[in-house]
């Protein structure tokens, strides 16, 4: 993302921001379907006591559903707009914001897992390169894994502003990091969230991954 998209994409969230608050018509988020975006991020793996970070976590409304979900997680949040990130740290003092450009400056420490809600929403001059930048710091700031939702291409109708993303492309992608991937597109028709497992050890007699070995049985 150049200087110029980045101003352009602090000033519309801060514009909405001035207009709606701490509301989702701020983050864009329309119909109400934020909830079930974090919900399927949150409930893939196991994510009880693992340190998460939120990348681009607007005003850090994810930890707030994860508290209600019960699950007790550690909880950081990091995003590029001050105005969202002072907000949310009003609003969720016992969550950890942070404010920072984490594609200019890396990440201050390693996580389990890095979730992503929204962030490969709009259009940009170079989408695929952001999504290459954003795969390869999720990488490397992540022990376990990385998960991102996306809005799909396979849509008969799309907006003037929003980035739709090829799903296959999005695979293709995800196997430079792991073969231990999924791809959720049944709960939303056009829209899906991968997961990257980094914990892909497989036992080299049966080549199933730990969690299912149980289930091959002895010849
Ligand atoms: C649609 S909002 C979603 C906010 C939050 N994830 C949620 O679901 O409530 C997208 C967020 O991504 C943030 N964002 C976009 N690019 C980013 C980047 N390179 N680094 C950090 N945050 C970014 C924006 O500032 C914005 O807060």
């Amino acid at each position: 993302m150049d200087k110029e998209d980045k101003e352009l994409l602090i000033e519309s969230y801060n514009d909405r921001f001035k207009k709606y608050g701490h509301s989702n018509d701020t983050l864009g988020w329309t119909k109400g379907k934020h909830e079930l975006r974090y919900h399927i991020l949150l409930t893939q793996w196991n994510l009880e006591n693992k340190s998460v970070l939120d990348f681009g976590c607007g005003f850090g409304d994810m930890y707030n559903y994860a508290k209600n979900l019960g699950l007790k997680i550690e909880y950081y949040g990091v995003d590029l707009n001050k105005e969202l990130i002072l907000e949310g740290k009003k609003d969720y003092p016992d969550a950890n914001l942070e404010f920072r450009d984490a594609l200019e400056s890396g990440l201050s420490r390693k996580y389990d897992y890095i979730l992503s809600s929204g962030v490969h929403n709009f259009k940009i001059k170079d989408n695929w390169s952001f999504i290459e930048k954003t795969f390869e710091l999720y990488n490397e700031y992540s022990l376990k894994g990385f998960a991102l939702n996306f809005l799909s291409n396979r849509v008969d109708y799309t907006l003037e502003d929003t980035y739709h993303s090829d799903p296959v492309k999005i695979v293709e992608l995800a196997y430079k990091y792991s073969n231990k991937i999924v791809l959720r597109n049944d709960y939303m028709p056009f829209e899906f969230t991968l997961f990257v497992d980094k914990q892909k050890e497989f036992d080299k007699d049966s080549v199933v991954y730990p969690e299912f070995s149980k289930y091959v049985t002895e010849n």
